[in-house]
């Protein structure tokens, strides 16, 4: 019968991010349960799910109070259109975020995944200076490698040539700076000393075309999909200085680092930044159901309230728009961030992953080891020396993501960087475990 489900698994289905030729040579695991960290297979393997499923889980699987919610959910209502209708859970959750997010933040505008809450952040923006009258300010500021999802918008303000150069003509057209990859820096200067030298060209080009500019849009403190770079606090707070001194927005996209994932619940509030919009997503149910919401201020709010017929309403919106039991299990997981005291308890686990991280710096092959919260990253170099890197026919990520599952482990390289995104739920011996098995493979790489 499992075999027979991974027969069709090959016939039937596309997977995201994959070749399939190579997904066709390799076994095909079928996870069929899930609890705490640990993912289940149909040969009763397990397997540390160290990328939190795509960044999403943050409480572990099978949480029974989420799942409580969901159920209760279920028996009084599935879903129903929220243009014109609301419900309990949309309200509940929005006033909880709200609480949580800085407090310049009043208004929550719900969609169904990151991708979504950013698009919408930036159609907002648009239209934000359209209804103002400031017609000219129509373009947007990124970050070269930075990620903000694969829809032809979240791609235009993408950074990662892999997954945009074949797309390129599709994209609208944006300014890119320069991103704070303090590791290979271009600017040859070093993290602690640097004077923050990558910033000047997004200060030039907002003293120059400030005027035609909406808005500049980066993730905080981690370029996540980019390559795991984390950034320095000072980099963050020049950028949210500038965007008050020549007025475009700021629209912070907090869907990988938003829900505790870097020690606090918003990576933002390691700068203290007020932003016009934070996107959030993925870690908003813990990984249960398919949410994001894009925050935003009474003042974006206020310039699209007007009369019908003056045409200032945002048309947008997506049909699974807070979807109840979606929005069910993420009351719930805020719950459990309160009656568990998980960013207390991860406070105390932070300082002992980041020093197990330190001890991967001996291995001649990790060039960079770099941490935030619950996430570390590994850069995989051929030579510490020169930064160079394994050819990539060589493969080296996919290689490790092999040998990973060998050992129990889903480590999923971004090209030559080996992460791990743990869920908060991570007990000490876990990490141990993670770390130790990860540091075997890499030993014998
Ligand atoms: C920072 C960031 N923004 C947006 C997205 C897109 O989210 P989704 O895959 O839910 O569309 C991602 C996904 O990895 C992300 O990391």
């Amino acid at each position: 019968m499992k075999l027979h489900l991974l027969e069709k698994d090959k016939r039937y289905i596309w997977h995201p991010y994959t070749q399939m030729k190579d997904y066709e040579k390799e076994e095909h695991i079928l996870i069929v349960r899930a609890e705490g960290m640990r993912l289940y297979d149909s040969k009763g393997r397990v397997f540390f799910d160290t990328i939190s499923s795509w960044w999403c889980n943050v409480h572990g699987h099978n949480h029974p109070m989420i799942k409580e919610a969901i159920k209760r959910q279920l028996e009084r209502l599935e879903h129903v259109i929220f243009a014109g209708f609301t419900h309990e859970n949309a309200i509940l959750l929005a006033e909880k975020l709200i609480q949580i997010a800085p407090s310049n933040i009043t208004k929550v505008f719900y969609s169904d995944n990151g991708s979504t809450a950013c698009e919408i952040a930036l159609k907002m923006s648009y239209q934000f200076w359209k209804n103002i009258g400031k017609k000219k300010k129509e373009t947007f500021i990124s970050l070269e490698l930075g990620y903000h999802g694969d829809t032809i918008g979240a791609m235009s303000v993408g950074g990662i040539p892999l997954f945009q150069e074949k797309f390129s003509r599709l994209l609208f057209s944006t300014h890119k700076v320069p991103s704070p990859y303090c590791y290979r820096c271009r600017f040859g200067k070093e993290r602690d000393r640097c004077k923050l030298e990558c910033i000047e060209p997004l200060e030039n080009l907002l003293k120059e075309r400030n005027e035609e500019i909406a808005g500049i849009i980066l993730e905080p403190l981690l370029q996540a999909a980019g390559g795991m770079i984390i950034y320095p606090v000072k980099y963050l707070k020049r950028v949210a200085e500038l965007t008050k001194i020549y007025h475009v927005h700021l629209i912070i996209d907090e869907v990988a680092t938003g829900f505790g994932r870097t020690g606090k619940m918003f990576a933002l509030e390691y700068g203290g930044i007020k932003p016009d919009f934070i996107c959030v997503s993925k870690g908003i149910t813990s990984g249960y159901l398919p949410l994001a919401a894009t925050l935003t201020t009474n003042k974006i709010y206020s310039a699209f309230y007007d009369d019908y017929i003056k045409n200032k309403t945002f048309h947008h919106g997506h049909t699974y728009t807070a979807n109840p039991l979606a929005t069910a299990a993420a009351v719930a997981s805020l719950k459990v961030f309160e009656q568990e005291g998980v960013l207390g308890k991860i406070s105390k686990l932070i300082p002992i992953f980041h020093q197990e991280m330190e001890r991967f710096k001996e291995l001649p092959i990790i060039g960079d080891v770099r941490c935030i919260g619950m996430v570390g990253a590994l850069e995989i170099v051929k030579d510490k020396n020169t930064k160079s890197l394994f050819p990539v026919k060589e493969r080296i990520g996919w290689k490790i993501y092999k040998e990973g599952l060998k050992e129990g482990l889903i480590l999923r390289p971004l090209g030559n960087i080996v992460y791990f995104f743990l869920p908060l739920c991570i007990k000490s011996d876990e990490l141990y475990q993670v770390i130790n098995r990860t540091y075997k493979i890499l030993v014998s790489i």
